[in-house]
């Protein structure tokens, strides 16, 4: 595991034009477009209608393309779905799994959680799978109960596949509010993902995700155990989703 990893969740954002625009401006900057350089991996996941746009922005660039969801079954009556190989086929190559806002949005559950990282994987996509509490949970400080069961449903579920996965921390009370957890919580936290997946024998790299942006990503990053962050207002302008990753580059890909 030799990457830090930025990952720009633009959401349900950005009619063709606008995408195009943020696309160029992730493009046409030094500090994304070389930002493998020192190691670290930028990738964006503009919503379904902007993917090819954005894919052909993108090409000959190092920047990848993520899907922000799918479906599970590879095809089907499934109507306003996509699945992973249809994610696939438009040039991505990473997909969001289980976000927080799929998850109460679209009631996706632990299990079919499992069901589209294991979906994703056979098309060829690495997952990013989203963890973390609700506000609630962090307030009856019940934030390891619930990661020790949604880690653990993955760990059991996926076994080895889940070192195939990417994995994103983030504590639901943090996302979109402007309120980041503070870099103490980041470090436990993470450190105890760590020690979950390390009794299953899985070492994977965990992102952290939540009112991330460029004033806060150094020291967001800053623990051994943050593998990265993933991104949702602040990647929706190119300048503030660069001083993210340049805090990244100042890491440099050697996080553990
Ligand atoms: P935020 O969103 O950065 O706007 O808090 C993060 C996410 O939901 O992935």
């Amino acid at each position: 595991m030799t990457k830090t990893m930025i990952v720009g969740n633009w959401k349900m954002n950005g009619t063709q034009p606008v995408a195009r625009s943020l696309a160029e401006g992730l493009v046409n900057n030094d500090i994304i477009r070389s930002a493998h350089a020192d190691g670290v991996q930028v990738v964006c996941c503009p919503p379904f209608t902007a993917l090819s746009l954005v894919q052909q922005t993108i090409a000959d660039t190092p920047i990848q393309l993520g899907g922000q969801a799918c479906h599970h079954q590879r095809q089907g009556a499934h109507t306003g779905d996509v699945s992973a190989a249809m994610l696939r086929d438009v040039g991505c190559s990473h997909v969001l799994v289980g976000h927080s806002e799929r998850r109460r949005d679209h009631h996706e559950s632990d299990d079919q959680v499992v069901a589209i990282s294991i979906a994703a994987i056979d098309a060829g996509l690495v997952p990013i799978i989203c963890v973390g509490e609700t506000l609630e949970e962090h307030q009856q400080g019940l934030t390891r109960n619930v990661l020790q069961r949604q880690v653990g449903i993955l760990c059991s579920a996926l076994g080895n596949n889940l070192s195939r996965c990417v994995l994103a921390y983030e504590p639901v009370w943090a996302i979109g509010t402007g309120l980041a957890a503070t870099a103490e919580h980041v470090e436990t936290t993470h450190a105890y993902i760590a020690e979950v997946t390390r009794t299953h024998g899985i070492v994977i790299p965990v992102l952290y995700g939540g009112s991330a942006n460029a004033s806060n990503a150094e020291e967001l990053l800053s623990s051994e155990h943050v593998n990265g962050l993933l991104v949702g207002g602040a990647s929706l302008d190119a300048i503030s989703f660069a001083g993210i990753v340049a805090a990244a580059r100042r890491k440099g890909g050697a996080s553990s």
